[in-house]
């Protein structure tokens, strides 16, 4: 097998290789764990999944130079428009696609592997290793695919909701999943322990294992709500990890296996903290049902207790301001408002106002959302504060500004229980001496429901796209400065 340009290497050369691989993957994890390092972590991630690939391909002989240098350049092609083309708000549904590939990958290789292994001539067994592995990659490498795809669409817009909630569609995930498994039992008896019988009666099983899988991973995704999504994909990224590490196994490939495992503990990781975001318990995410939206509607909150500013009050406001916290959102992103906002907050600093961000953990549409726009504007990371640690601070604060922001700073959260965001750690700025909220108009954020917040009698709207009304602000500071 060995036998390609490197082949005349001992097998050691590709498992130093993947060593080295490995400790590029650690260390690029590592540098994730903080903004200032996280470009820089993705990067040495890459290489070492480019060495690993590399050694791999020229190890095995897979492909001639020809075809490697074409395939790394169309790859690489796609890679980069994708890069610039989608929009940072759209990258959770990018990210969707790439654990569902992720997965699919798996389950096709896991699947190969096996009809490779078959010797047409004998009946014997493929033995225990090889077959659980491949059932096992085959189930969680389809179910992330098609979960994946669904998840993708619904954050996209593509998909709406399912038409199968509740009872029933637990009933059908239960017989789906069990036939699933039950196909992948039929695999590993007959080919891996028995060896008897011949390919035509097992290898079937893998294909009904893919199927049933494949509907168990689409009645998964399909009915739960869009707030819960990010865990979602989250979950989904994990499971992409665990297939692979499995198939690392069906391939007696080390790289896979460390790769894997990384994402897919990493995943897992991410899953909590964010199930921990939201107050919700993975459970729950993935078997309950939203709650329904609270009693009150729209208007009977709203009605005639809605205040609105111009930037010229707010910059009189802020003129008198000893502390200031701006609470970014998915409105920002969208306004791509990150450096007027920066723009504002050096110009108070400069005055001697007291300036902080505070950031929930889900803010935006991904992890890291608001941090990574408001690093691209060049806001020093000790200016963020977290939710835990700016909640407090919040009583001693003059003026909140919330831009683009509307479920993460929700008191029904706080004081409604039977909110579907009940429960749900929030930024407390109604705390504040007084809170400007700026956004274009009243709609509802990603979960739908009235913000009791625009009501409240410390609170002034300031309409407008967040961009326009942060460079506003800028300009009305600036001519009274
Ligand atoms: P949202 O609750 O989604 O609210 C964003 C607000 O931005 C909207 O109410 C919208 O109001 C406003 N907006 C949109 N375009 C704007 C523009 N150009 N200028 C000014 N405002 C604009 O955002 P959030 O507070 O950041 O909360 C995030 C939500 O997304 C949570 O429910 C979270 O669970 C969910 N989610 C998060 C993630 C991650 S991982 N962060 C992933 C998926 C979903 P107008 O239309 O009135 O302007």
């Amino acid at each position: 097998m060995a036998d390609g340009v490197l082949g005349h290497l001992p097998p050691s050369a590709l498992e130093l290789a993947y060593l080295v691989a490995a400790i590029f993957f650690i260390q690029g994890l590592r540098d994730m764990t903080h903004p200032r390092t996280a470009t820089r972590g993705n990067l040495i991630s890459s290489g070492g999944m480019f060495l690993a690939v590399l050694a791999t391909v020229l190890y095995f002989e897979i492909l001639s130079p020809v075809l490697l240098a074409a395939s790394l350049l169309v790859g690489g092609a796609v890679g980069a428009w994708l890069a610039v083309s989608v929009e940072t708000t759209e990258m959770p549904q990018l990210v969707g696609l790439f654990n569902g590939f992720g997965g699919g990958a798996s389950t096709l290789v896991a699947g190969a592997e096996l009809v490779d292994a078959v010797d047409p001539a004998t009946t014997a067994s493929l033995g225990l290793e090889l077959t659980t592995t491949a059932a096992i990659a085959g189930i969680v490498g389809t179910v992330t695919f098609f979960g994946s795809l669904v998840a993708a669409g619904k954050l996209h817009g593509l998909v709406g909701d399912s038409p199968i909630q509740g009872r029933t569609n637990q009933v059908m995930q239960a017989l789906f999943f069990a036939a699933a498994v039950l196909a992948g039992l039929f695999l590993i008896v007959q080919s891996g322990l028995l060896g008897e019988a011949p390919v035509a009666e097992w290898l079937p099983a893998y294909w009904a294992l893919v199927a049933a899988a494949a509907i168990f991973g689409i009645l998964l995704v399909y009915p739960i709500g869009g707030a819960d999504m990010p865990v979602v994909i989250a979950l989904l990224n994990s499971m992409s990890g665990l297939a692979a590490a499995t198939t690392g196994f069906v391939l007696d490939n080390t790289a896979l296996i460390v790769a894997g495992t990384l994402v897919g503990a990493a995943g897992l990781i991410l899953t909590f903290i964010m199930c921990d975001s939201m107050n919700r318990s993975l459970t729950n995410v993935l078997f309950g049902s939203m709650a329904e939206g609270g009693d009150e509607d729209m208007e009977d909150i709203y009605e005639g207790n809605i205040t609105e500013t111009s930037p010229e009050e707010v910059e009189m406001m802020l003129d008198a301001a000893e502390r200031v916290v701006i609470v970014p959102g998915y409105g920002m992103a969208v306004a791509q408002a990150q450096h007027a906002v920066a723009e504002l907050a050096d110009l108070l600093e400069e005055t001697g106002v007291d300036v902080e961000f505070g950031i929930h953990p889900v803010a935006g549409r991904m992890p890291g959302h608001m941090n990574a726009l408001l690093a691209e504007a060049d806001v020093d990371y000790e200016q963020m504060r977290e939710l835990e640690s700016v909640n407090p601070t919040f009583s001693q604060t003059d003026v909140v500004i919330v831009t683009g922001a509307n479920d993460v700073v929700n008191p029904s959260a706080k004081e409604d229980e039977g909110s579907p965001i009940a429960g749900m750690p929030v930024l407390e700025v109604w705390d504040a001496r007084s809170v400007i909220v700026n956004k274009r108009s009243l709609s509802p954020g990603f979960s739908g429901i009235p913000n009791p917040l625009f009501a409240k009698d410390n609170t002034s709207m300031l309409f407008g796209d967040a961009k326009q009304s942060m460079q506003d602000l800028v300009d009305a500071y600036n001519e009274n400065h």
